[in-house]
């Protein structure tokens, strides 16, 4: 399985860690920035790259770190197709898979430390959807909506 993974510079740190951890699970990471040393960069560009890498098929999956969770989260969710869940704790990473089939998973790198974020990333990673009926039919009413967007609709 592929996974994107990127940050601002707040998240550098902990997508590092993660990246690693992941890499060793036996996944392959595709890292689509930011860069070592790189300082002042906006959040939304790297947001944008990973989340259009999963919703273009190019990864399976995302992982997006920046400060607090919230702005990587927030642009990710803009793109069509995407599912961006922001998880501090492993319930929540668990149930977004298993109900909301995540395709993008944000954390914060001021909020949790690498212990904590590396434990939020396994169990996403490993937990499936559940594939029940009703949680799927809720799944495409949020799709129902972005096409509603798209074409202008209310
Ligand atoms: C960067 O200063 C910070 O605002 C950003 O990493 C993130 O927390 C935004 O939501």
């Amino acid at each position: 399985m592929r996974i994107a993974v990127g940050s601002d510079h707040a998240g550098y740190c902990l997508k590092a860690a993660i990246a690693e951890a992941v890499e060793s699970w036996g996944y392959e990471v595709v890292d689509l920035g930011s860069n070592p040393g790189e300082m002042g960069v906006d959040y939304p560009d790297y947001a944008r790259a990973v989340a259009q890498a999963v919703a273009r098929g190019e990864t399976d999956r995302g992982i997006l770190i920046c400060g607090t969770g919230l702005g990587v989260s927030i642009t990710a969710n803009k793109v069509p197709g995407i599912r961006a869940a922001l998880c501090h704790e492993t319930y929540t990473a668990r149930m977004s898979r298993s109900h909301n089939n995540a395709n993008v998973l944000c954390m914060g790198g001021w909020v949790i430390g690498v212990g904590v974020a590396t434990d939020i990333a396994q169990v996403w990673l490993e937990t499936p959807f559940s594939g029940v009926d009703r949680h799927q039919r809720r799944i495409d009413k949020i799709h129902a909506l972005e096409s509603e967007a798209r074409h202008g609709g209310e």
